[in-house]
């Protein structure tokens, strides 16, 4: 870098703040989980950074993937979007709480028979998605489940095999 370019102007410093932290406490995968963060969290960093939940993934970070989606409250949401601070009180659900005493639910035991993945990057995701439309709607149509799944995005293509696998547990 040329000596007369400085990475922050003079005097940056003395203007920069701290965001406030918050102390909450998140009710996460059916457990009360109690976390620090700055008012600028969002969720996904907070599942990803503070609790160690991956399996939401950071995708485009702007609301266009669908790759960070979880439940809150049952009704699928980009994690993304969502400021931790605003969470507590809500329930969460992320990929690592769909399955119950071992067993996977059907939503993903539905996408596994299918072989309804390629890569898996979109996987939790699709899966969640899918997970909210069958909690709102046991026998959806072909138009209500491609609705529920224009939100999440596969770079592998897997739409055909995502489709079939609702299908299947639409009992079709
Ligand atoms: S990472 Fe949240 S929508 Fe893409
Ligand atoms: S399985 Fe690779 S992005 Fe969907």
């Amino acid at each position: 870098m040329p000596d007369h370019i400085t990475a922050r102007p003079a005097g940056a410093a003395e203007h920069e703040q701290a965001a406030p932290q918050h102390r909450l406490r998140l009710s996460v995968n059916g457990a009360e989980r109690a976390v620090t963060v700055d008012s600028r969290a969002t969720l996904l960093d907070t599942l990803r950074d503070d609790l160690g939940l991956t399996g939401a993934k950071l995708g485009c970070d702007m609301g266009q993937c669908g790759a960070c989606t979880v439940l809150v409250d049952g009704e699928a949401l980009y994690s993304c979007l969502l400021l931790t601070i605003e969470q507590e009180g809500r329930a969460i659900t992320t990929i690592e709480g769909l399955s119950s005493a071992g067993e996977l639910d059907p939503v993903q035991r539905a996408m596994i028979a299918q072989d309804a993945l390629q890569c898996g990057f979109c996987t939790p995701g699709q899966a969640l998605a899918m997970k909210a439309l069958f909690d709102h709607t046991p026998h959806p149509s072909d138009e209500e489940i491609d609705r529920a799944l224009a939100g999440n995005l596969c770079r592998c293509g897997a739409y055909v095999k995502l489709r079939a696998a609702a299908r299947s547990l639409a009992g079709r």
